[in-house]
């Protein structure tokens, strides 16, 4: 009886060693860290948005096998090409079935989403992507403010060029398949890059925030 608790205790003991020992695993997508339960500790779930059932490296199927990195990546067609509200509204916009079909009609027109896309085309039936961000409706955000934000010399705060500042907040989009999301989209990320980003002091000024981050900025 005695042996077999110790037995026990024993089997019990190495499970948990091994448990401890497991190497995390980083999700290549978006390089979040998956930790075994056992290493788990509560302050790894503050800037995680698992609450608002969003999650980091978020990448739902999609009806097209559309490759961020063939068009973006290999073929460097500018993030704007596609998403051409960014800089002018709150949106960046989905591009829709005649944009692709502006150079399909002509590209692969043999491929077999080439020719699902054609068929979309002709019955002017749109391609139902599936979203992959979404901010919850109490925080306002808008593309084009981000998009345009400069420092005083006239410089992109947030990139040096237009596709590198979409790519500071989504990530090495021109590596992807279909987009997956990169960012928490937690208001910890809003506000650590609010108040990260500064004009630098000067010997007269100490360093001013160009991104104010009072409450009702982000909240209706
Ligand atoms: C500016 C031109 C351009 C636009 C706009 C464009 N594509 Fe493409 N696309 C290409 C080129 C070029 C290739 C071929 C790349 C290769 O084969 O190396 C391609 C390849 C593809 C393929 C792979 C086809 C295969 O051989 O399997 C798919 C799918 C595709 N595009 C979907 C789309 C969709 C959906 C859109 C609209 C959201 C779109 N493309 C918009 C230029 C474009
Ligand atoms: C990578 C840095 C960065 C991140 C991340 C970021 N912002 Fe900003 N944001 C800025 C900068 C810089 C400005 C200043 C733009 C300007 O006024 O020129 C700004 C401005 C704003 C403004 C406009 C303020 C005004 O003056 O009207 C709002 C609203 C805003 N951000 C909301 C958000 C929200 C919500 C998020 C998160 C979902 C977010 N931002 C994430 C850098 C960032
Ligand atoms: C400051 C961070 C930031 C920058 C810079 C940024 N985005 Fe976004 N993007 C977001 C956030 C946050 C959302 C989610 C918005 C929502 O749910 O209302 C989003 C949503 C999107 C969406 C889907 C919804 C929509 O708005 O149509 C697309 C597409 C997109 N971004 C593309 C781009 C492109 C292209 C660029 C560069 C031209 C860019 N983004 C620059 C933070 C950013
Ligand atoms: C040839 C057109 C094209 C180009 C160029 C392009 N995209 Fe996209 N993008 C799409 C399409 C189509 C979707 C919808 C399918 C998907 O989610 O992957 C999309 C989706 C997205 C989304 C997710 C939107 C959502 O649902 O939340 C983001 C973010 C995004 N693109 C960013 C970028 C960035 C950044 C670049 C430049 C590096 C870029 N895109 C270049 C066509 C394009
Ligand atoms: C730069 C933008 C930004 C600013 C400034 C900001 N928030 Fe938020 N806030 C967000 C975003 C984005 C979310 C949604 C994501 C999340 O739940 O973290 C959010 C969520 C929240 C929530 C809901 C949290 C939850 O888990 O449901 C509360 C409450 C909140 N904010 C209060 C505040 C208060 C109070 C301030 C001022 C001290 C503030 N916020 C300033 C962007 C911002």
């Amino acid at each position: 009886m005695l042996q077999q608790f110790w037995f026990l205790l024993l089997l019990a003991l190495s499970i948990l060693v091994c448990l401890v020992l497991m190497p995390p695993s980083t999700d290549q997508s978006s390089g979040y860290q998956y930790k075994p339960f056992i290493m788990w500790t509560p302050g790894d779930h503050v800037n995680d948005s698992t609450q608002n059932e969003v999650t980091y490296g978020y990448h739902p199927d999609q009806p097209l096998p559309f490759s961020h990195k063939l068009h973006a990546g290999d073929r460097d067609i500018p993030c704007q090409f596609c998403h051409s509200s960014a800089s002018k509204s709150t949106v960046a916009g989905i591009p829709t079935v005649e944009t692709c079909m502006g150079c399909h009609n002509y590209v692969n027109t043999d491929a077999e989403p080439i020719k699902q896309l054609k068929e979309s085309f002709d019955k002017k039936k749109p391609i139902e992507w599936t979203r992959v961000h979404n901010l919850p409706h109490y925080v306002r955000f808008s593309h084009q403010v981000h998009l345009r934000a400069r420092d005083s010399k006239g410089e992109l705060l947030l990139g040096k060029t237009a596709d590198e500042v979409c790519m500071a907040c989504h990530g090495p989009v021109k590596e992807m398949t279909t987009a997956s999301q990169y960012a928490p989209l937690q208001m910890g990320w809003c506000v650590d890059c609010h108040n990260r980003i500064r004009e630098p002091a000067t010997e007269s000024k100490a360093a001013v925030p160009f991104a104010p981050v009072n409450c009702n900025v982000c909240h209706y």
